[in-house]
């Protein structure tokens, strides 16, 4: 639980009681801790350390600018997919050459905002799409340095939706095309393809898939090395897991004893894009019970944070720990794990107010007794949280507030009824 700790039986971020935040700041509340951010941050730097990477926060995981400052202050560039990532990387004083620009789909005018920022590497998604930013960068005269990413047709063994490694997956060009895209485009004087990137899915809680997925990578290079190809790049991606029920994703140490080996010495620049190993474990969402009921068999705790605020568990079924915030000292959860066995606990239904069966934040789970007005902690919901909120069902997307020793702050204020209509016309 890093820095999101129960002591005497009452959540704390770092040394901060949620309560107080709950009382400044109102629910729902994304909660961020800037040490365990930053903890995470440095373990993963230091694990992969003897490969000298470029680490580029994949910013659409935790996108807040003040969260994504913190980062750049350690060092971190950006993963972005978008002009509005973009915007963001740049806002919050990132080093545009440690920015890296992937998706399927750029349009020319995010293309352009890229080469003005004048980031560090494209990753190139399709033969066409390259062919576009040849067009776009001659135009300009500009000189651009760009990726293809490939396909390895590697299983990550996660979500059927966050699976993109796969053939089948709209992502990258398979390894046969790969060769074709270098022999038609790999000479170009505007769009210098000088690397190869990956990206296999999210999260990976296995080495195998990256350890396969690379030594394929490494092959197609060295193949294309040997036809006269200079590349000097290689962006694995990221995908790296997160401690979601228990200790199931392997920690920084153990991906980087299976990768580091593989890429050292290869005379590569390597990029790697992590985004929920870094940020997931640094934020909870708080929320607080509306009311609870049974109905028929089932018991429900309905909760003042939906769908619209997370939606991992509609989405893809994933499971978040849930814990009430001030359980009292003999319900304190086990760190991961087992909670559900404590005596006195009781299973129940925690759903939000949004009118859709699949809002529910968890399901069948044991739980302390909890009533109206008590607040309740959704854990690990810092990345890919605030980041999927949306207004559906017109609700005021969350605040959120960053906790640092002894001391929070809002970094995003809530949502009015005012922000709701802003953008409308007429
Ligand atoms: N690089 C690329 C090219 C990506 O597409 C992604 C994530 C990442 C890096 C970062 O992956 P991470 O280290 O955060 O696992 N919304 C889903 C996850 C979608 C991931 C999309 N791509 C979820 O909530 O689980």
């Amino acid at each position: 639980m890093d820095d999101f700790i129960y002591h005497d039986g009452r959540l704390h971020c770092e040394r901060i009681p949620i309560r107080q935040i709950a009382e400044k700041s109102g629910t729902p509340t994304f909660i961020y801790s800037r040490a365990t951010l930053l903890a995470h941050y440095d373990r993963f730097a230091a694990a992969f350390a003897p490969l000298s990477p470029t680490i580029c926060f994949s910013i659409k995981s935790c996108a807040n600018i003040n969260l994504c400052r913190l980062l750049a202050e350690r060092g971190s560039g950006f993963d972005v997919v978008s002009g509005g990532e973009l915007f963001r990387a740049m806002q919050s004083n990132a080093d545009p050459q440690k920015i890296v620009f992937a998706g399927v789909g750029k349009t020319d005018a995010e293309i352009n905002a890229a080469i003005n920022a004048a980031i560090g590497l494209f990753n190139i998604e399709s033969p066409a799409e390259l062919e576009n930013l040849i067009r776009i960068a001659a135009s300009r005269n500009a000189t651009i340095r760009a990726a293809l990413r490939i396909n390895p047709d590697v299983d990550p063994i996660t979500h059927k939706h966050t699976t993109t490694g796969k053939k089948e997956t709209k992502f990258g060009v398979d390894l046969e095309m790969a060769r074709a895209v270098f022999d038609q485009f790999g000479r170009d004087k505007y769009v210098k393809l000088c690397g190869l990137h990956v990206h296999i899915g999210s999260p990976v809680n296995t080495v195998e898939p990256y350890i396969a997925a690379v030594r394929r990578s490494l092959e197609l290079l060295t193949t294309l090395r040997a036809a006269g190809f200079q590349l000097d790049t290689f962006d694995l991606g990221g995908g790296f897991g997160a401690h979601y029920r228990g200790s199931e994703a392997p920690d920084a140490a153990t991906y980087a004893a299976a990768i580091v080996p593989l890429l050292a010495n290869q005379g590569l620049k390597i990029i790697l894009e992590p985004g929920r190993s870094i940020a997931a474990n640094a934020g909870v969402l708080l929320t607080r019970v509306l009311y609870t009921k049974q109905s028929g068999t089932r018991r429900f705790a309905i909760v003042d944070a939906g769908m619209n605020d997370l939606v991992r568990p509609a989405l893809y079924d994933a499971h978040h720990f849930i814990w009430p915030a001030e359980p009292g000292p003999q319900f304190v959860p086990n760190p991961r794990g087992e909670s559900d066995s404590i005596p006195g606990t009781i299973e129940m239904d925690i759903v939000g107010p949004v009118c859709e069966t699949g809002d529910f934040l968890g399901r069948a789970r044991k739980l302390p007794p909890v009533q109206r007005g008590d607040l309740v902690a959704v854990f690990t919901a810092g990345a890919y949280g605030m980041t999927m909120s949306s207004n559906y069902n017109s609700r005021p997307r969350a605040a959120e507030v960053l906790v640092e020793g002894d001391t929070f702050r809002a970094i995003r204020r809530r949502e009015t009824y005012e922000d709701l209509v802003a953008a409308e016309i007429g």
